[in-house]
């Protein structure tokens, strides 16, 4: 699968706003925005984040396309990794390889990242970037409006 990463350009938001609105991948990924549909909201936390130089943030280009977005930030003191991929282009490695691409940038060990137990497509994106399950916790995920269990995954 052949991706590229590039720095987020805010013509990139609204592709970014349309992958949250999906019912299915804001299921699936949890643990997200209170209401998926508030662009105020979604705007404001992107300009919040894209603004603090401890964040990384990239933009995934697959030909001509922005078919998603990786990133990684501090959280309490850990720093982590997350990613979304627009659901017209799941399961063709793509997660697989933009993960690849940003280990290669952020090269901070241990590092972490969190998935709904039952997110099996993003637990194997992990699993298949060398990261391993190390604990596990609850709490409450907007995207489906319950307590919802997670592992959490590190990558030594
Ligand atoms: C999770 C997500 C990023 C995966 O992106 P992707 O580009 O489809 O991932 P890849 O194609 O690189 O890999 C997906 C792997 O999961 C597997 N998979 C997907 N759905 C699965 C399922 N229901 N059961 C078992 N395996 C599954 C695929 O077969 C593939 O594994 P393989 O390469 O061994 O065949 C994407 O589904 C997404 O953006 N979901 C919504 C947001 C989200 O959940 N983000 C992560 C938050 S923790």
């Amino acid at each position: 699968m052949s991706i590229a990463l590039r720095e987020v350009e805010m013509q990139d938001l609204p592709v970014f706003f349309r992958c949250q609105q999906d019912p299915q991948a804001n299921y699936m990924a949890a643990f997200t925005a209170e209401d998926p549909n508030d662009w105020e909201a979604f705007s404001s936390h992107w300009r919040r984040i894209l603004a603090d130089p401890e964040n990384v943030n990239k933009t995934i280009i697959q030909g001509q396309s922005v078919v998603g977005h990786i990133a990684s930030f501090e959280m309490e003191g850990e720093r982590e990794v997350s990613y979304w991929v627009d659901r017209a282009f799941w399961n063709r490695g793509i997660a697989t390889a933009a993960l690849k691409e940003l280990l290669l940038l952020v090269t901070t060990r241990p590092l972490y990242a969190r998935a709904a137990k039952d997110n099996l497509g993003s637990r194997r994106v992990l699993e298949k970037c060398g990261f391993v399950v190390t604990g596990e916790g609850s709490g409450y995920a907007h995207g489906r409006k319950a307590e919802t269990e997670e592992y959490l995954f590190t990558l030594r």
